[in-house]
């Protein structure tokens, strides 16, 4: 708890950390540490061609186009993808941003797909989203949506949050290229969710701090051929 008011109050350190100028605005997902550690750890792995799905702020894509990789980044809505452009241009760094719902405005093959989904998707919780973002600090927030998760929606097939993870999962592969991976992130009770994806290898990816989110490594089973 002490480290995640440490961390609080140090987000804009964070982000300076990468190096980049990043306007939140009300209307976008602020930015987590997840993020950055995940921005962080996947720049590490120079991947030539990356796609993000939910880019949000355009955090983790504009990191990853800064350290030399070739970046499209999609957002499902219209008001988000200007903002992470905006950051573009403040950053002078290039980013392919598309308004894309999934893959339907998306074409081409990727070495690595990020995806980290919205806490809420469910109309009933979505509007008490901005509530929880704009009211309580960030860890309560995730904490919140993590018992909401569990105690209300888990296992529901109507939940659209895990309609959204069985969309992106079947529909990612035919975008990997060769030796293409996935970065998603998930909460701890989606496990028994993704294993009903039995196509997929998964990697826990360690964060080196406590969260309720965790990151996996996703690679096919079985390559489509490219
Ligand atoms: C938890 S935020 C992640 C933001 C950003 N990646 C970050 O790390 O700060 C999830 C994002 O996914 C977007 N989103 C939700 N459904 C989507 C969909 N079907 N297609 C594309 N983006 C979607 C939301 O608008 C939101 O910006």
């Amino acid at each position: 708890m002490l480290e995640e008011v440490w961390h609080l109050s140090n987000l804009k350190m964070f982000v300076k950390e990468l190096d980049l100028e990043i306007k939140e605005a009300r209307h976008i997902h602020p930015v987590h540490r997840n993020s950055i550690f995940l921005a962080q750890y996947i720049a590490q792995k120079h991947f030539k061609n990356v796609l993000e799905i939910g880019t949000g702020t355009g955090i983790i894509a504009l990191h990853l186009a800064k350290k030399g990789s070739k970046v499209t980044a999609t957002d499902i809505r219209e008001d988000v993808v200007k903002a992470a452009c905006n950051n573009g241009r403040l950053n002078n760094v290039h980013v392919n941003f598309v308004v894309s719902d999934l893959y339907k405005n998306v074409k081409g093959k990727y070495d690595c797909v990020i995806f980290i989904p919205p806490y809420f998707t469910s109309s009933s919780f979505s509007s008490f989203a901005f509530l929880f973002e704009k009211c309580l600090p960030w860890f309560l927030e995730t904490r919140i949506s993590y018992l909401l998760d569990i105690f209300f929606l888990k296992g529901k097939p109507s939940y659209p949050r895990r309609e959204l993870l069985k969309r992106f999962l079947e529909e990612t592969p035919s975008y990997l290229s060769r030796d293409g991976c996935i970065f998603l992130s998930v909460f701890k009770s989606d496990i028994p969710f993704l294993k009903l994806f039995s196509s997929f290898s998964y990697e826990r990816i360690s964060l080196p701090f406590f969260s309720n989110i965790i990151i996996f490594k996703i690679t096919p089973l079985t390559r489509l051929n490219t």
